[in-house]
């Protein structure tokens, strides 16, 4: 009647930011990821523990539109088991700030799936874990996997082809990730308003699509070469380009700050005197810096030294999500 499942937060190098189909959650073009051990949620679905759907993160009860993209995935879930009226009670807990881009939809509504499936009973394949998470949050599809993960789109209007492909497990390359926070607010704007935006205003976003395959191409050569120069390379400009696109909107949406700058320029200082590390940063303005382990400490530090760093989270490739 209960089932616990953890998932992890992942970080897109190269980003996700439109979709073709804003309801399913399916995108316009592919994306990959780093999941990350040391970034994560736990969350355990009850049956018969409430009278309605009930959802808390951190012990409140979420808003009724938080509750309403839960639901995309417990409908699902329900509806595959044959459940389809039955109430359940979801009880999540982060290991990090909550909706300040740090992912924190993708590792909730990953252990969201697997919880949800637990609870009912159901034993899919990871791939239909990933189409469920997906649902809720378009990023959670890829946090069902370890390691380096690709959302291959897929082309069925169903969605059923669109969901995330393991590249590689965790242990096959650990280069650290240095996570700098400067807001531990959520953001203004959510990723699915601030990517419906983007494409009906930004005179950029057809470039931007247009760039993912090349990306993807670069990114999966790098990896496979564990070259964590060239990643940076394609990472970094993926990062700008879809920050680019998104400040280009009408109304414009800025998610970094002054002190997310800082930080980036923090990061080429470093650079430029051999260290070797790139950033990255999702919808919010905290700043991730991927490098090699060696560089770690060296990285966190200078890192800490820059005005506005609330906290500095030390993550690595992790694990994809999991019946606890
Ligand atoms: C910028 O699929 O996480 O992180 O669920 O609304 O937060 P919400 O959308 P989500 O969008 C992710 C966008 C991104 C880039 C990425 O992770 O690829």
């Amino acid at each position: 009647m209960k089932a616990t499942a953890v998932a992890r937060a992942n970080i897109a190098l190269v980003k996700y930011w439109g979709n073709l189909d804003a309801r399913l959650n399916l995108p316009a073009a592919g994306s990959l990821s780093v999941t990350l051990a040391g970034l994560e949620t736990r969350t355990t679905v009850t049956r018969g523990g409430a009278s309605r759907d009930r959802l808390m993160i951190n012990g409140d009860a979420v808003s009724p539109a938080a509750l309403t993209r839960a639901r995309r995935v417990m409908d699902a879930a329900r509806a595959l088991a044959g459940h389809d009226s039955e109430p359940l009670l979801v009880e999540s807990v982060n290991s990090f700030p909550t909706a300040a881009g740090l992912a924190s939809s993708a590792s909730g509504m990953a252990a969201l799936a697997v919880a949800t499936a637990g609870a009912l009973g159901l034993e899919l394949p990871p791939e239909q874990l990933s189409t469920l998470a997906r649902l809720g949050s378009g990023s959670a599809c890829r946090s069902i996997f370890g390691g380096f993960v690709l959302w291959r789109p897929g082309s069925r209007p169903d969605g059923s082809d669109s969901h995330g492909v393991q590249l590689h497990p965790a242990e096959y390359w650990g280069p650290r990730v240095v996570v700098v926070v400067v807001a531990e607010q959520p953001k203004p704007v959510s990723s699915s308003e601030g990517m419906a935006l983007t494409a009906a205003t930004s005179p950029y976003h057809q470039a931007w699509l247009q760039g993912a395959d090349r990306d993807l191409r670069q990114a999966r050569a790098a990896i496979a070469a564990r070259d964590l120069g060239s990643l940076g390379q394609v990472a970094q400009r993926s990062c700008l380009r879809m920050h680019a696109n998104m400040a280009a909107t009408d109304p414009p949406l800025i998610y970094l700050t002054s002190s997310s700058w800082r930080i980036i320029e923090g990061v080429q200082r470093l650079q430029g005197q051999g260290v070797p590390a790139f950033f990255t940063a999702d919808a919010g303005p905290n700043i991730k810096v991927f490098c090699e382990a060696e560089a770690e400490a060296k990285v966190a530090s200078e890192m800490g030294k820059i005005p506005g760093v609330k906290q500095i989270i030390h993550a690595r490739p992790g694990e994809g999500a999991a019946l606890v």
